[in-house]
């Protein structure tokens, strides 16, 4: 979406016009007709309303919407505000207009208020039709240009940065909806280092020789009944004060998820194309903030590997022994998330010290039957963490839910055999893959594991989404960044 401002809607102005009302705050200089249409169709300007109807200015037919945006002390105006203007774009992408003016006069706006509704207009025009060659030309995306007028002082700075943001979530949604064939290790790390170029992001990439000079016996185990080569990628931005110890971000990249011989069920395989959702989000998240940049020093991990069964594919009982010297008993080779994760945590503490870690990850289909698809799951060995991470979901909207960890469910995963085994029992699935990657965290260093199996993916589309991949993580992870380590 190309947006640009004007001063004052100029006889330029395009055929489509949308404009932001305040809660009972009709515009008094509205045509008649529009006016008692709005009435008749019970438009007050409450949030999530739409009118629209058509008038004549200057002999030419022009479509105007009425956009409401609530009440001006309503206590989510931030989030109304942004809603509004993506369900402008939701309701006129594919109706043949291809410019459309947003109207923010008179809607007593901030400036972040303002470069919010972009955010919002410019998220839910995302979409991925390159596979979709015969697509008719009605169910197109028609708009491709937004012209704002009326917006409040300091506007276009303020969507300098949020513009970096939607495209890091665009960068997500990318990545996560790519089916396997086309995204795998090797071209997850292409895909990243195309877009992360020229944006200040270092690059580092390890291959398998490499991992396993590391000792990396239980990332490479899942990784071993695949064609594909594991890899893992390291984003750095160095944005901070040089010689401060970064905030590390670790992502789950399962490019698919078969289960391995423990195998999966056919029914919804096609979804574990989104297993790779929390390395999607940790590319999408440092893209972000390279774009905008922060004045932080972050470093992003991927544990990238596909799971799939072979001859060479590790079996049900296998024991392998992780880069921290911890041996694993493999009870379900579909619990493999967890195995990945725990090498890629063992190696950015060595490498990295990071004063913080945090995880994401579509780890357990158990999280999905707590939380459902509102709240992503949150693990964590420190409070404040926690907290902060939690205020960031609230105030990002990508929202999390504390859980319950503690020493009675680490037990669940002691092994006859080995260290610890890679499930526990079928109830509390969500908080025993937790416990097992607390296992590998060194020195109390205070880490967040956040379950996003739930927020990945949604079948219907949402305020900022159509159906599909949501970006989930990208606006949260930014968030905790801006909040807690450049404010
Ligand atoms: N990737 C799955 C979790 C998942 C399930 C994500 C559904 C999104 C939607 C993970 O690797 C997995 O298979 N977990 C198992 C763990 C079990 C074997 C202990 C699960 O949740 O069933
Ligand atoms: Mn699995
Ligand atoms: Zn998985």
């Amino acid at each position: 979406m190309k947006i640009q401002f004007l001063d004052a809607a100029t006889s330029g102005a395009t055929r489509l016009i949308a404009r932001f009302v305040n809660q009972d705050a009709v515009p008094a200089d509205l045509e008649p007709v529009l006016a008692s249409g709005a009435q008749i169709a019970r438009f007050s300007g409450k949030a999530g309303q739409l009118f629209d109807g058509f008038v004549e200015r200057d002999g030419q037919v022009v479509r105007v919407a009425l956009v409401g945006i609530g009440a001006a002390d309503a206590k989510d105006r931030k989030g109304a505000i942004e809603r509004a203007g993506a369900g402008v774009v939701a309701k006129y992408l594919t109706s043949g207009e291809t410019a459309l003016t947003l109207d923010f006069t008179g809607a007593g706006l901030s400036a972040e208020d303002a470069a919010g509704a972009l955010l919002g207009a410019t998220l839910r025009s995302w979409r991925h039709d390159v596979y979709r060659t015969k697509l008719g030309d009605d169910k197109k995306p028609s708009l491709t240009d937004i012209t704002v007028v009326g917006a409040p002082e300091g506007t276009e700075a303020a969507w300098e940065v949020e513009q970096a943001i939607a495209q890091g979530v665009a960068f997500t949604r990318e990545l996560v909806t790519e089916p396997a064939n086309i995204i795998y290790p090797e071209s997850f790390v292409d895909r990243a280092r195309d877009r992360l170029e020229g944006t200040g992001v270092v690059l580092r990439v390890l291959d398998e020789d490499e991992m396993g000079a590391l000792g990396m016996g239980s990332l490479l185990g899942v990784s071993q009944g695949s064609v594909r080569p594991a890899r893992i990628l390291v984003m750095e931005w160095n944005g901070g004060e040089p010689g401060t110890k970064p905030i590390a971000f670790v992502g789950k990249g399962v490019t698919f998820d078969t289960g391995g011989i423990s195998l999966k069920q056919p029914p919804g395989m096609e979804d574990m194309k989104w297993d790779m959702g929390g390395a999607g989000a940790v590319t999408g998240a440092m893209l972000a903030i390279a774009l905008r940049k922060a004045n932080a020093n972050v470093v992003g991990v991927c544990g990238l590997v596909e799971n799939m069964p072979d001859g060479n594919a590790q079996r049900p009982g296998d024991v392998v022994t992780s880069m921290s010297g911890q041996t694993i008993e493999v009870i379900n080779t579909d619990a493999e998330g967890r195995l990945v994760l725990c090498d890629a945590l063992t190696w950015v503490q060595r490498e990295y010290q990071p004063t913080r870690i945090v995880d994401l990850a579509t780890l357990t289909g158990a999280i999905i039957l707590s939380l459902a698809h509102e709240y992503a799951g949150l693990f964590s060995n420190d409070d404040a963490l926690a907290a902060d991470l939690s205020a960031a979901g609230d105030a990002s909207g990508d929202r999390l839910w504390r859980m319950p960890m503690g020493p009675a469910y680490d037990k669940l995963i002691d092994s006859p055999i080995a260290d610890i085994r890679n499930v526990g029992p079928r109830y509390g699935g969500s908080i025993t893959a937790a416990q097992f990657l607390l296992r590998f965290i060194e020195n109390d260093t205070p880490w967040a594991h956040l379950d996003i199996a739930g927020t990945v993916w949604s079948d219907k589309p949402g305020a900022t989404w159509d159906k599909g991949a949501t970006g989930f993580g990208v606006r949260l992870l930014d968030r905790f960044v801006r909040d807690t380590l450049e404010a």
